[in-house]
């Protein structure tokens, strides 16, 4: 290509700034959400195999759900003399009957593969031999085993089923007329080459290997702290035999079997090379509760701060002390050296939240200053509880604060320079849940400058995770995630090709670059266009509506958008809002129709118990103000609402009150971004570490000028490129992979920089 064709631009890489980048720098986020423990990394292929699911879980689910049940006898859920009373149902099989479980998905069975089976079993009355089997579609089996049941009460059984044919199958208990036998704990598990039954899916545990995180943040998330005080993440009650570990409901709409506990998340962390990062609750429960987070009562706080302590004395602890010793009963005599420790997730900063977080904090400190514990600031980076939590985090002197952003491309582009300002003397910050909105490489671009800005930052910004991590395909409830799967396949996105071209090449020092030739991309003010209104989930009838003034006709909305006529950029729109029927509030739009920028206005969103304004750049949407709790619509009680917009100002007013009054952030985005860290090679010479983001439809072209004068550099680069910004979808393989390229760079000459790529390069004097 001519080099006319090109938009060139210039990088002067100065001398070492001083700042180190801490090599925990890049790590993951692992919660059990999209099904990506229960259902994903869990190894284990049967579904509800202690028959503990309930409603609680889910609506309608219950100790049978994922079992059918076939033949003459009968299938009894019990719960008295369970084989442990923290999970006290099982179930009494009278047969004829053959009980088979759907698993996550079927099976699938290639000839020799060998799983291993383990159950309690009671043997009630009679005779006969039960038997196990993995059956196909047809009911043939692929593998089978006797399954033997001793009498006289709960005895463990364990059997390998090995494959004698290939297909997809089911696992399938069948108990004889005559036998009656009670069952639990059914677990169903590959088994791996050295003749274990396999505790995660090998494919995704290469996924994550392969990312070389240095920590792993666990169990959440909203996880860690739960829905209401039962369902606060209590450690103790997931380490030991599967049996004494309690199951519970697991918030995002599903059921945590807590087969993996404590020990197997530290011991994958350590299969991994990482830190572990565990959040554990800061005393209160989430606060997306009905009636807002839950506190642990104070007289009961002793007790949890000493089953904090005691968590860290079961990582660290020799084996005499007591948790030392009961980690190495359970296998592990080894300590798994913790250092990091999250309290809180997301939570609201109230004062229940910061005695309870202080009370932890101060005992961690005095009995264990070698763990580093981090704040929470609350789930988006702005707001009244980002505020609360870094006043509380500086005057609590915590180390380092937990930041959340869950942002439109526009929002990182535009936030490059949000760390430049932030205190030194202060807390350090963990960016430790963020991602761009979707699974396109334009996402994944902006994540990458945004990543070039945290290690510019460095001195400061400490560490940071992607998140979610994993989702299994058809049963997501947050996208985007970083690696979809289904029972057979790993579909890496952008996004975890970026995580990996960071983490994989890493600097030491940081190096200040100065790039000349790049145009920030001017974002124009908004456009005028339509007011449209919808109420998915309800009927709003919409009267005395005006726009500017003008008298619109009434109107009445449901799922699908509704005109209500023309705005400008500047406006106002007011009418009454009766809801007729449904649950649900109503959705404001103004502005562009297409996947231009508009702003949208919720009233009554989040089950119709906020308002929210949001603004959409290239179709993405960014809540910039609120949730705020609102009462919510109610049927045949009407409701004013008025928006003005002017400028770069929205103000929403409903029922009279101000609820919303926000400027938009029309700041020009930075899509050109470089960076350099240096460090020394595996043979002691100096290396740059040099990352280029250029997310715009240009190809350009880089010239760098390395400190020390014009000296021939050479190196290794990995370029992600290819696609176009809006390729890439959720639920799907990335449209593009690195590829290698070598790099020589003669004295004058450039780095080819692809439009929407990003090139990680690691440079060395030739
Ligand atoms: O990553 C998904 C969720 O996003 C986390 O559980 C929560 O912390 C955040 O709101």
């Amino acid at each position: 290509m001519p080099d006319n064709d090109v938009t060139r631009l210039n990088l002067t890489l100065g001398e070492p700034t001083g700042v180190t980048l801490d090599p925990d720098m890049w790590g993951i986020f692992f919660e059990d959400i999209n099904w990506s423990l229960d259902g994903g990394l869990n190894a284990e292929l049967l579904r509800n195999g202690d028959f503990a699911f309930t409603p609680a879980d889910h609506a309608g689910w219950g100790p049978l759900t994922a079992w059918q049940t076939t033949g003459d006898g009968s299938v009894e859920v019990r719960t008295e003399d369970p084989v442990h009373p923290n999970n006290g149902t099982y179930v009494r099989v009278t047969g004829p009957v053959t009980l088979t479980n759907e698993g996550f998905d079927a099976v699938r069975v290639s000839r020799d593969d060998a799983f291993r089976l383990t159950a309690f079993t009671w043997c009630v009355q009679g005779v006969g031999e039960a038997s196990a089997a993995i059956v196909d579609g047809a009911g043939e089996a692929l593998a089978e085993a006797p399954l033997n049941t001793p009498a006289g009460g709960w005895h463990e059984a364990s059997l390998d089923l090995v494959a004698t044919a290939d297909g997809l199958g089911r696992l399938a208990i069948t108990v004889p007329r005559g036998l009656v036998l009670e069952l639990d704990m059914l677990s169903l598990r590959p088994v791996g080459p050295a003749g274990e039954a396999l505790t995660f899916r090998p494919d995704l545990v290469e996924a994550l290997r392969a990312l070389k995180p240095s920590f792993v943040r666990f169990p959440g998330g909203c996880v860690a702290h739960g829905l209401g005080l039962g369902n606060l993440y209590h450690w103790k009650q997931t380490v030991g035999p599967r049996e004494s570990r309690v199951p519970s409901f697991n918030t995002w709409g599903y059921h945590q079997t807590r087969q993996i506990g404590y020990l197997e998340y530290f011991e994958l962390c350590e299969t991994l090379g990482a830190t572990a990062m565990p959040i554990v609750a800061a005393g209160v429960s989430c606060q997306n509760l009905r009636g807002r987070a839950a506190c642990i009562p104070m007289a009961d706080m002793p007790a949890y701060v000493q089953d904090i302590l005691d968590l860290v004395e079961f990582a660290n602890g020799g084996t005499d002390t007591e948790w030392g010793a009961r980690r190495a009963e359970l296998g592990h005599p080894e300590p798994f050296g913790l250092r990091l420790l999250g309290l809180g997730n997301e939570d609201e900063i109230t004062r229940d939240f910061e005695e309870r977080y202080a009370m932890v904090a101060e005992a961690l400190a005095a009995e264990h200053p070698e763990i580093t514990v981090i704040g929470t600031a609350g789930p988006q980076p702005f707001g009244p509880d980002f505020e609360d939590g870094w006043a509380f985090a500086r005057e609590q002197r915590v180390a380092i604060v937990d930041e959340h952003a869950y942002r439109t491309p526009r929002w990182f582009h535009q936030n490059l320079d949000r760390y430049d300002a932030y205190d030194r003397s202060g807390p350090a910050v963990y960016f430790g849940e963020y991602a761009a909105r979707t699974n396109s490489v334009r996402s994944a671009m902006a994540e990458a400058a945004f990543m070039i800005a945290m290690e510019r930052n460095g001195d400061i910004v400490r560490l940071a995770s992607y998140a979610p991590l994993l989702a299994r395909l058809g049963t997501t409830q947050w996208v985007p995630d970083m690696i979809y799967f289904d029972a057979d396949r790993v579909l890496p996105t952008a996004s975890y090709f970026v995580q990996r071209m960071f983490s994989v090449e890493r600097g030491e020092t940081l190096l200040p670059v100065q790039i000349d030739g790049v145009v920030d991309v001017p974002v124009p003010p908004r456009a005028a266009g339509t007011v449209r209104l919808s109420a998915p989930g309800a009927r709003v009838a919409v009267t005395d509506a005006s726009i500017d003034g003008a008298e619109v006709a009434p109107v009445e909305v449901a799922e699908d958008e509704v005109s209500l006529g023309a705005i400008g950029a500047d406006g106002v729109v007011e009418f009454t809002a009766t809801r007729v029927d449904g649950q649900e509030g109503m959705v404001i739009r103004l502005g562009g129709t297409g996947i231009e920028d508009f702003l949208q206005v919720d009233i009554g969103s989040w089950q119709n118990k906020t308002t929210v304004v949001h603004t959409y750049a290239d179709g993405i949407s960014n809540d910039i103000d609120g949730p705020y709790a609102w009462s919510g619509m109610s049927t045949d009680v009407p409701v004013t609402v008025r928006v003005e917009l002017e400028g770069e100002r929205i103000r929403v007013w409903v029922d009279g009150e101000l609820r919303h009054d926000v400027a938009e952030d029309r700041r020009p985005e930075t899509r050109v971004v470089a960076g350099c860290a240096e460090r020394t090679g595996e043979d002691g010479t100096r290396e740059y570490v040099v990352r280029l983001v250029n997310a715009t439809d240009e190809p350009r072209k880089a010239t760098l000028a390395l400190p020390g004068g014009p000296t021939p550099w050479m190196g290794a680069a990995t370029v992600l490129a290819g696609a176009g910004p809006d390729e890439g979808l959720a639920f799907e393989a990335s449209p593009i992979e690195p590829r290698d390229a070598d790099v020589d760079l003669a004295p004058g000459q450039a780095f080819q920089l692809p439009a929407w790529s990003l090139t990680v390069a690691v440079l060395r004097e030739a």
